[in-house]
């Protein structure tokens, strides 16, 4: 086991009801906050209504950006950024998924640098000073309500890029399951699909005595795969809906990388994907997994094996542990199509045009990956495999 410094300081308030909470919570941080929410969603549930409510019951002064879209883009965080600046805001409170946490977390950072809040994200400045955030979650996916990191897209070249700092890590985040009933079952579906993803980059590791993490991902990843047709079947069993928001937060609030260090190139192959095509991240990753699995397997067979054999059930085949690997791959693919979502680009009309400008784009900084280390042309051979 590698060593390890852990600390999730996100207080999280999980339940039914809990969102009633967020005025209390919020003006622990000052008077005049930054309500941040996306495409209209909490206004169509009520939630928008309940939470000026509890803001105004605390006095709170509300200042609104809404409009965040899926892979968020750079040109409202700067709109966000001046607001904030302009006004003196004290806070963001970001109510929706990880879109709409990711502009946030732009946001915060932002309204804190002189320069401009792209530079976090190519490099150019490191993130020092950010202005504290709260979340209502709607979406379990992301994992950004406990997490360090932001992704977000610049219109100018369609890069979508991530950058982080312990100080963007949610101050709180309000997580009631019932507000997760009015997901269209395709969200739901690449929610599950992203963070079984977050474990897998995490799961997929050359350090060999990590026993209890291993454990503690498959475990989280048989929870999510237990619960998710239940949900998809019956929206409203809140049972379900809340195995499946906890373990969105499990899969990514770093507990799982405890004394281990994870691959995460799939990630990053699949943001130039959703970059570029605007897809939803969750099913480019249930296109980008398997075919990163199949490129990379024969590194640690035994590790893809032991994957196989305690997630999907695979007997184990001690002659032939190559085909309890490759089954193990094949039953991932089977779970992700039977959730509804894409294996493969040509579902999703993507078709190869771009490979070779996104493998490049993809590694122009480093190679990819820590499990093994992934080149240009590496990339663009696990995107033919996608096709
Ligand atoms: O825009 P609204 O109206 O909020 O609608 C959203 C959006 O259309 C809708 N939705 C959310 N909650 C709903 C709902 N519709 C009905 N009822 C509800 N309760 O769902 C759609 C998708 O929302 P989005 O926030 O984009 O989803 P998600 O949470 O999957 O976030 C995806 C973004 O997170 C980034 C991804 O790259 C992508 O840009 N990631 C952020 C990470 C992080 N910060 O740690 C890590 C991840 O790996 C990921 O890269
Ligand atoms: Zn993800």
């Amino acid at each position: 086991m590698e060593n390890f410094t852990f600390q999730n300081g996100t207080k999280i308030i999980f339940g039914k009801d809990t969102e009633l909470q967020v005025g209390e919570e919020s003006i622990a941080y000052g008077k005049k906050l930054l309500l941040h929410y996306g495409g209209g969603s909490i206004k169509e549930s009520g939630l928008y209504d309940t939470i000026i409510k509890s803001l105004q019951e605390h006095d709170i002064e509300v200042y609104e950006l809404g409009g965040v879209k899926p892979n968020p883009r750079i040109s409202l965080v700067r709109e966000g950024v001046a607001l904030c600046k302009e006004h003196n805001l004290d806070f963001i409170l970001a109510v929706g998924g990880g879109s709409v946490i990711d502009s946030a977390k732009a946001i915060a950072a932002g309204a804190k640098y002189e320069g401009d809040v792209w530079d976090f994200f190519t490099g150019e400045s490191p993130v020092t000073e950010c202005m504290p955030i709260g979340v209502v979650l709607t979406i379990p996916a992301a994992g950004s309500e406990t997490s360090t990191g932001t992704v977000v897209t610049n219109e100018e070249g369609w890069y979508k890029r991530a950058t982080g700092h312990s100080k963007m890590r949610p101050q709180f985040a309000i997580m009631n399951p019932v507000l997760t009933y009015t997901l269209p079952s395709y969200q739901t579906a690449c929610g599950i699909t992203d963070m079984m993803a977050h474990i897998l980059e995490r799961y997929f590791t050359n350090e060999k005595n990590v026993e209890l993490t291993d454990r503690l991902c498959e475990a989280t990843l048989k929870t999510i795969i237990n619960n998710a047709h239940i949900v998809l079947d019956d929206p409203s069993n809140y049972a379900a809906r809340a195995e499946i928001m906890w373990s969105g937060t499990i899969a990514h609030n770093d507990l799982l990388s405890t004394g281990r260090t994870g691959d995460w190139a799939s990630h990053d192959i699949e943001h130039e994907i959703s970059g570029i095509y605007d897809i939803a991240h969750g099913a480019g990753l249930a296109i980008i997994f398997p075919a990163w699995m199949k490129y990379v397997y024969k590194h640690d067979i035994n590790r893809f094996a032991q994957f196989a054999n305690r997630v999907w059930d695979v007997e184990l085949d001690l002659n032939d542990l190559e085909k309890t690997a490759l089954t193990g791959i094949n039953k991932m693919e089977q779970f992700f199509n039977s959730i509804g979502m894409p294996t493969s680009l040509a579902e999703v009309e993507i078709g190869d045009e771009h490979f070779a400008e996104m493998a490049k784009k993809a590694t122009e900084r480093w190679p990819l990956g820590n499990f093994v280390k992934l080149h240009e042309e590496d990339v663009y051979k696990i995107y033919q495999i996608a096709k």
